[in-house]
C-alpha cells in the first residue's frame, strides 16, 4: 500500500492526530509553535527537554503517551547538530515512519518547524522510505496478531512551497519503492521477462517508448558478451531500452543504464554456498533504472532519458560461458574470460556499446559490480569512476543531494595493465587488486563517444543488516543519485 501524504498549514491549537512527530537537533527548547502545544498537553514537551530524558542525538526517539488534548502519541526523533538538514530530515522521517509502523498507528503528522521546498521533499521521501516493507510471499498472521499499517502522513509546514516538495518527495518515494520491491522479488519471481514487463508498463503509464531486445535481437547485434553470460540459462535474456522523450526534440538525451543479474550463481566459476541468495540483488542497478524511469514519469521532466537494463542470470551449466573461453562484443572487441564471476561487466559491455546509438549526452551506469567496493567503500558509499572529470563532479553532487553519498576511485591508465590478455584485446579480470578500478577499466573500453560515469553500488543497493532508516534488503539506491542528476540538467 503506497502512503498517502499531504502537507498543511500547522495550527498547535486544534491539532488532532493519533501520533505527531516532532523532529528536534540537540539542544533544542521549547517556543514559537510548540509552545502553544505543549501548554495543551500540560508541559511534557518541556519537562521532557529540561529533564534531558530527550536530547535530540542523530537518530534518537523517545515515544511519550500524551495525556488527551487530540494528540494521542508523541514521537521525538532527534536530527543532531548536521548542516545538512535536508539530510537529517529525511532520516529522521524514515526513522519516525518505521517506528510507526511497528505500533501499529494508521496515521501520523510531522513536524519539524518551517520547511524549505527542498526539506519537505526530503521528509516526504524518508517518510515513504520509512513505510516501506514486503509482504507479498508472507502469509498474514491472524487477523488479532495484525498491525494496522501506517497509511497516511500530514506533514505540517508553514511555507507554501513546501506542498510543490511534498508532490516531488512522492514521485522520488515511489521511485524508490518500485526499485526496493524489484530488488526484494527473489530470482524465481523477479526475471528478466518479469523486468521486461515492468519496464512495459511503466512505459505504457507515462508514454515512453519500450523496446526489448531478446537472445535473438542480440544474437543479430552481434553482442556476444552479453550473450555468453546468457548461455548457461535457458531464460531469455532482455535488453530493456525506456525512452522518455519529453525535452527539446533535438536535444540529446541522458542515458541511465542498469546491471539487471536476476540472480548470480557465479556461473562455472562459481560462488560459495554461504550468502549465495543474496544475488539475488544483483539487479539492483536495472531495478534503479527502473525505478528512476517510474519518477521521472510521474515528474514528467522535461528532458530526453534512455533508460537501459541488461537484464539475465548467471548459471553453470553444460552450455554456459567457461574461464578461458574468448568472446567478441559489439564493438568488435575481443574478451577473454578469466572468471565467469566477472559477468556484470561482460553484459554492461554491450549495452553501453548500443547506448552510443542514441548519441547521448552523458551516460550513468549503476551495477553491483565489484564485491571490492564493498572492501574500499563499506555500505556507506557508491564508488564513482568516469571517462570525464566534470561528470564525475556533477554525478558526485546529485549523489549527496540525494542522500546517496559517493566517493571517487581513480580511474588511471597505469591499472590497465592489470586486464591485459595474452590472446584478447582485454580480459574479463583482473584479479583482486584494485578491484573495483579494473571492473570500471574494463567497461570504459566500451563506453565510447560519449561522456561517461559509473556508480559502482554493491556496497550500498542493498544492506545485510538493519539500518535504523531501512531494514535489511534493497535500500533504493541509485534511484535518488539517476533522479537528482536528471533534475540538475532540466535546471
Ligand atoms: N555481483 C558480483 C559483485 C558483488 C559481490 C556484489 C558482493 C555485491 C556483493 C559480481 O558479479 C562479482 O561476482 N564480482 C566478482 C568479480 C571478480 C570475479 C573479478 C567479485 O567481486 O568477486
Ligand atoms: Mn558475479
Ligand atoms: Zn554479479
Amino acid at each position: 500500500m503506497t502512503l498517502a501524504l499531504s502537507a498543511r498549514a500547522a495550527d498547535f491549537g486544534a491539532l488532532d492526530t493519533p501520533l505527531l512527530v516532532l523532529a528536534l537537533p540537540s539542544g533544542s527548547s521549547i517556543d514559537g509553535a510548540l509552545e502553544v502545544l505543549d501548554r495543551r498537553l500540560g508541559g511534557v514537551l518541556r519537562r521532557t527537554l529540561e529533564r534531558r530524558d530527550f536530547r535530540g542525538a542523530r537518530d534518537e526517539t523517545l515515544h511519550l503517551s500524551s495525556t488527551g488534548a487530540g494528540v494521542e502519541r508523541i514521537l521525538l526523533v532527534g536530527i543532531g547538530k548536521s548542516e545538512d538538514r535536508a539530510a537529517s530530515l529525511r532520516r529522521a522521517g524514515a526513522i519516525a515512519a518505521r517506528q510507526t509502523s511497528k505500533l501499529g498507528v494508521r496515521r501520523l503528522t510531522f513536524f519539524a518547524g518551517a520547511l524549505s521546498e527542498t526539506e519537505a521533499e526530503a521528509v516526504t521521501v524518508g517518510l515513504i522510505a520509512g513505510s516501506w516493507d514486503f509482504k507479498e510471499l508472507k502469509t498474514p498472521p491472524p487477523a488479532e496478531d495484525q498491525r494496522d499499517p501506517l497509511e497516511e502522513a500530514v506533514i505540517l509546514t508553514t511555507t507554501p512551497a513546501a506542498e510543490r516538495g511534498v508532490a516531488t518527495g512522492r514521485a522520488i518515494g515511489e521511485g524508490h519503492s518500485l526499485a526496493r520491491r524489484l530488488g526484494m522479488l527473489p530470482g524465481n519471481v523477479c526475471t528478466p521477462d518479469y523486468l521486461a514487463d515492468t519496464a512495459r508498463e511503466i512505459g505504457q503509464r507515462y508514454g515512453m517508448t519500450v523496446t526489448v531486445l531478446g537472445r535473438a535481437e542480440m544474437e543479430r547485434e552481434r553482442m556476444g558478451s552479453f550473450l555468453c553470460v546468457a548461455q548457461g540459462t535457458p531464460q531469455d535474456p532482455k535488453l530493456i531500452v525506456l525512452e522518455h522523450r519529453k525535452g527539446p526534440a533535438n536535444a540529446k538525451p541522458i542515458g541511465l543504464v542498469g546491471k539487471g543479474l536476476c540472480f548470480d550463481s557465479g556461473g562455472i566459476s562459481i560462488k560459495p554456498a554461504q550468502g549465495m541468495e543474496w544475488m539475488k540483488f544483483d539487479m539492483c542497478g536495472g531495478a534503479g533504472v527502473l525505478g528512476a524511469m517510474e519518477t521521472i514519469g510521474r515528474l514528467n521532466l522535461p528532458v530526453n532519458v534512455v533508460g537501459l537494463v541488461g537484464a539475465t542470470t548467471n548459471m553453470p551449466s553444460g552450455t554456459a560461458v567457461k574461464p578461458g573461453d574468448v568472446v567478441q562484443a559489439s564493438n568488435g572487441k575481443y574478451v577473454e574470460i578469466i572468471n565467469t564471476d566477472a559477468e556484470g561487466r561482460l553484459v554492461l559491455a554491450d549495452v553501453l556499446v548500443y547506448a552510443a546509438r542514441f548519441k547521448p549526452a552523458a551516460v550513468i551506469d549503476a551495477a553491483t559490480l565489484t564485491g571490492a567496493c564493498v572492501i574500499a567503500l563499506g555500505h556507506t558509499a557508491t564508488g564513482v569512476m568516469g571517462n570525464d572529470d566534470e561528470l564525475v563532479q556533477e554525478v558526485l553532487d546529485a549523489a549527496k543531494r540525494a542522500g546517496e553519498p559517493g566517493w571517487p576511485l581513480p580511474l588511471w591508465d597505469d591499472y590497465k595493465e592489470l586486464i591485459k590478455s595474452d590472446v584478447a584485446d582485454v580480459k574479463n579480470s583482473g584479479g583482486r587488486p584494485a578491484g573495483t578500478i579494473t571492473a570500471a577499466l574494463f567497461l570504459k573500453e566500451f563506453a565510447d563517444g560519449y561522456p561517461w560515469v559509473h556508480l559502482d553500488i554493491a556496497g550500498t543497493a542493498y544492506t545485510e543488516s538493519d539500518l535504523g532508516t531501512v531494514p535489511r534488503g534493497p535500500t533504493g539506491v541509485p534511484v535518488g543519485t539517476f533522479v537528482e542528476f536528471v533534475r540538475g540538467r532540466t535546471r
